[in-house]
């Protein structure tokens, strides 16, 4: 027998087989606590948690019934095994109504207990691992800290497996707040060099007088206040990977330099001349559209090339709707850790129905300011969510409109309604059916069927 020795709660009013077969499975190497009656045995339940209870069915006082109910009801996996003294099919079915696995009939040997005890065994390591399965599977939604469940992110998460293989250079974009920070971290942990730094420079955040200097490090009076020798980011990176966040922002000189340190992966220190090499894999981020502004020549198309191996772009949170039950589930949990705060259905239909242009991030400062504003309350409701979330469509509440006095053709009213609100979704997406299909939560066929109409009427 493997792993910790399970152990066993024996229950029969005859002592002679009682004492036999608790002495054979302690042979077996389990460890056997005996019972005499039923209430000696739910009273050794209260105070352990047994692995397998064996028991008699007919005894006087408190049955074996009741003991498998108590045992099942208390230990949801516990192996409970019948002992039926009359063979009759009828009780040993009933038990098995209760919450045993199996019956065994009297008389017996042991090893027609042993078999039997065997196949519950395997029965519920199958369980275990089907439990273990579907923690696998919720693994799946996540890829080094970085949750999605919808398409294009489950697509990013086999991308990212590869990628973090190889050493090429690799270029991020999307939006702010999609996750581009999160992403360059999960390729860095999930390669060969994870052993090493992931040093991060946001390029935006930097002067770029100083860049250069945080970039290659400096020597001792390199410019003004450059009072020691420092190394930069790049060779703290060694070995490790470096990413260049807003990369975009960076001037035309520093492109050149940057190009270099990438093609021959060796520079200059800011004020020396001596040459410095390190192996470095960068990661860069950008939310501007590197490609365009290469086109137009206000980015270095040669670096735009370098930068470019690996292309990888973030869709914004509105194309990935689907991630937001998980994102404010993992949120939640992060800012009410313990909690079982969820959200409301009305609040959830909010969050989905919101279009989130600073998306994850903003969805994520909303969640935590929820969990400030909703107090110790089991749900977040739609009063804790940021005002404009609060404006968003929501169904169970209509919006006001003006009942004439006169009163109104329902039909038609709804008519003009609906036709508007198509026309806003179509103009949202510039036209495209599909997406102004999602945005209306109607299947792309009712739009056109709709539209359709719409225009017969017309
Ligand atoms: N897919 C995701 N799963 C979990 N957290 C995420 C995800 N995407 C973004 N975040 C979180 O949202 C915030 C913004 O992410 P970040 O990587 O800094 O975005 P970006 O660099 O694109 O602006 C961070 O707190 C990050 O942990
Ligand atoms: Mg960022």
């Amino acid at each position: 027998m493997t792993g910790p020795t399970p152990h066993v709660l024996f229950v029969d009013d005859e002592p002679a087989l009682r004492a036999i077969m608790a002495e054979r499975l302690r042979d077996r190497g389990f460890e056997v606590v005996e019972a005499e009656s039923g209430e000696k045995a739910l009273d050794l339940l209260e105070q352990f948690a047994f692995d397998i209870i064996i028991t008699d069915l007919r005894m006087p006082g408190v049955d074996g019934g009741r003991v498998i109910e108590s045992a099942v009801g208390r230990y949801p996996g516990i192996v409970a095994i019948v002992i039926t003294g009359y063979g009759t099919i009828k009780d040993a079915v009933d038990a098995i109504k209760r919450g045993a696995s199996d019956f065994i009939a009297k008389p017996f040997q042991f090893d027609e207990l042993m078999h039997v005890l065997d196949k519950a065994l395997e029965q519920r390591r199958l369980t275990s691992e089907n439990a273990y399965l579907r923690s696998q599977l919720e693994e799946r939604y996540q890829f080094g800290g970085i949750l999605g469940r919808s398409r294009p992110m489950q697509d990013l998460f086999h991308l990212l497996e590869t990628v973090a293989r190889s050493a090429s250079t690799i270029l991020i974009t999307g939006e702010t707040g999609t996750g581009k920070e999160v992403v360059a971290r999960a390729i860095h942990h999930n390669s060969p060099r994870r052993a090493h730094r992931f040093v991060a420079l946001n390029c935006s955040a930097i002067p770029e007088t100083l860049l250069e200097a945080e970039l290659f490090g400096h020597v001792r009076g390199a410019f003004t206040g450059a009072v020691g020798t420092r190394q930069g980011r790049f060779e703290q990176a060694h070995k490790g990977t470096l990413f260049l966040d807003e990369v975009g922002t960076m001037s035309a000189s520093l492109q050149v330099k940057l190009l270099r340190a990438l093609q021959e992966r060796e520079f200059e220190r800011v004020g020396d001349n001596q040459t410095i090499k390190v192996d470095v894999r960068v990661i860069a981020a950008t939310n501007s559209d590197l490609a365009r502004m290469a086109a137009e020549g206000s980015f270095r198309e040669d670096l735009y090339y370098r930068l470019n191996v690996i292309p990888i772009q973030l869709p914004p949170l509105r194309d990935r709707r689907d991630d937001i039950p998980l994102l404010v589930t993992h949120f939640l949990a992060k800012f009410a850790p313990g909690s079982q705060l969820h959200a409301s259905q009305s609040a959830m239909r909010a969050l989905m129905a919101f279009d989130w242009p600073g998306n994850v991030r903003q969805l994520e400062n909303a969640m935590e300011r929820a969990v400030a504003l909703c107090a110790g309350r089991s749900e977040i409701d739609v009063a804790d969510l940021p005002p404009e979330l609060q404006h968003a469509p929501d169904a169970s509440r209509p919006p006001y409109v003006e009942f004439p006095e006169e009163g109104l053709d329902l039909p038609r009213y709804l008519a003009v309604i609906e036709r508007d609100l198509i026309q806003r979704a179509l103009d949202r997406t510039r036209g495209n059916r599909n997406r102004a299909a999602d945005l209306l939560r109607i299947k792309r066929t009712t739009l056109v069927e709709k539209l359709r109409r719409i225009g017969a009427e017309r």
